[in-house]
């Protein structure tokens, strides 16, 4: 199955005219809020980490930090705002379908977040990462998974559509690999651009020009 965008290009504004939707200049609330809620214990790992606004988010708030991503463009401008805010985190660009490849096979992350890695991903590669973040997550680990639902964009638009999932469509992946504590509506805070065939919505924005797309976020940890 075909990667859902050319990752690099949308980096570098060619796909969205513009900086990507996602780019949004601070973690996304719903993760702002576990973060705050003491919810995330070291190490973390940010899988599918983009320009590393979570990640330095993190690091900045003195975590232990990984942030993994396929495009070399993201991890670039990530390690870059690392050090020029003088932040330690660990960047690591590479394909997140093969997390021991990238030395991240054993359990070592107490927190596996995936903020909207997952609905990016082929369907087809989904299983060969869950299984790796299982891998790579210590007994007791929490996963967080923020994704997108069927209900969040138009699957027709000319611009590229993530592989939107049902809430039984990611309970039943991800319950394959961990044990699924919650599964509750979320949303996905996007500076949205200009889609054609977007259905008429009343999506909540906010005075920062943020528009909350629906989305889920699933908890669940490895078994001891
Ligand atoms: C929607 S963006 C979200 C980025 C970031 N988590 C955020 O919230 O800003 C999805 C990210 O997944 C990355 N990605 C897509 N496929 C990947 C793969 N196979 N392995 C690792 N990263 C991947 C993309 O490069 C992109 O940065």
């Amino acid at each position: 199955m075909s990667d859902v965008m050319d990752w690099d290009a949308a980096y570098r504004g060619h796909i969205f005219a513009g900086p990507p939707p996602w780019n949004i200049g601070k973690p996304q609330p719903t993760i702002a809020n576990l973060i705050a809620a003491g919810q995330v214990h070291d190490p973390v790992l940010d899988a599918g980490c983009g320009v590393g606004d979570l990640t330095l988010a993190l690091a900045q708030a003195g975590h232990d930090v990984t942030g993994i991503d396929i495009s070399t463009e993201a991890i670039n401008h990530a390690a870059e705002q690392a050090t020029s805010r003088g932040l330690t985190a660990r960047f690591i660009q590479g394909d997140a379908r093969d997390l021991a490849a990238l030395g991240l096979g054993e359990p070592q992350f107490s927190t596996v977040i995936d903020c909207t890695l997952f609905h990016s991903l082929p369907i087809d590669a989904r299983d060969d990462y869950l299984r790796g973040t299982s891998a790579a997550a210590n007994p007791g680990a929490h996963l967080y998974l923020l994704v997108f639902t069927t209900d969040s964009l138009p699957t027709d638009s000319p611009c590229p559509v993530p592989n939107l999932v049902t809430e039984a469509e990611v309970r039943d992946a991800v319950a394959k690999h961990w044990t699924v504590d919650s599964i509750e509506p979320s949303h996905v805070a996007v500076r949205l651009p200009d889609i054609p065939n977007l259905p008429k919505h009343n999506f909540r924005t906010d005075e920062d020009g943020l528009t909350y797309l629906p989305a889920l976020l699933l908890t669940a940890h490895k078994t001891a």
